[in-house]
């Protein structure tokens, strides 16, 4: 089972899934990662769906070259 922290939130972020591409996040994000390393990220941020990009979890735009649908 996923436990979900509760934050508070201060600002609306809007959370788009592309047509065979990636995820996008319109915001102000922070990101913390497997070993708790921060990384923030302003305005738009592209996470990879495809598990194809050789920067992730952010897209570099891999999922042309595989012909990722979804
Ligand atoms: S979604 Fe773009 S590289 Fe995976």
């Amino acid at each position: 089972m996923v436990q979900v922290k509760k934050l508070k939130v201060e600002a609306e972020t809007i959370v788009e899934t592309t047509p065979n591409g990636p995820l996008m996040v319109y915001g102000n994000v922070t990101i913390k990662d497997s070993k708790g390393s921060l990384t923030k990220k302003n305005n738009v941020t592209a996470f990879c769906r495809c598990g194809a990009s050789s920067n992730k979890l952010f897209c570099d735009g891999s999922h042309k070259k595989i012909g990722f649908e979804g």
